[in-house]
């Protein structure tokens, strides 16, 4: 498969995962299930999106796809928190952002 499709579902379900992530915070609990669904869908197609891409770009397994790794499964826990910690809001939104921007910076930067 041509590699632009795994840069579209990674991009695209990763837009989901944090749009539904943020809606959390928010939204009535009645809501819970369809959003912890739509995340949980969200986040395994980004996953399966990276892993096409390291497969495709032939990129080896290296130390800064751990961190972003490391970096999806904090984002892909945040929106059972929100529900669960709502008390802890601001925490939460706080390392969703620090996790997203990590998960960018690796890709670019590429320190190790
Ligand atoms: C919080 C989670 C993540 C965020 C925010 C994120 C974000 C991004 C962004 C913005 C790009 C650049 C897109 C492009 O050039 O089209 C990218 C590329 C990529 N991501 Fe992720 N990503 C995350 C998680 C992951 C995971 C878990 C993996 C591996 C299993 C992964 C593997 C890759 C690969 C291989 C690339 C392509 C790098 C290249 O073009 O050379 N990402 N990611």
């Amino acid at each position: 498969m041509n590699p632009i499709i795994y840069h579209i579902l990674h991009i695209s379900s990763l837009l989901v995962l944090f749009g539904y992530t943020f809606y959390a915070f928010a939204a009535p609990a009645e809501s819970k299930r369809r959003v912890m669904m739509i995340t949980g869908i969200a986040s395994v197609l980004a996953l399966v999106g990276g892993f096409g891409l390291l497969a495709k770009l032939q990129l080896g397994f290296p130390g800064w796809i751990i961190v972003k790794f490391v970096c999806w499964l904090g984002l892909s826990a945040i929106a059972g928190f929100a529900y669960r910690k709502r008390e802890q809001s601001c925490v939460f939104m706080l390392l969703a952002l620090v996790l997203a921007i990590t998960a960018v910076v690796m890709v670019y930067v590429r320190p190790f």
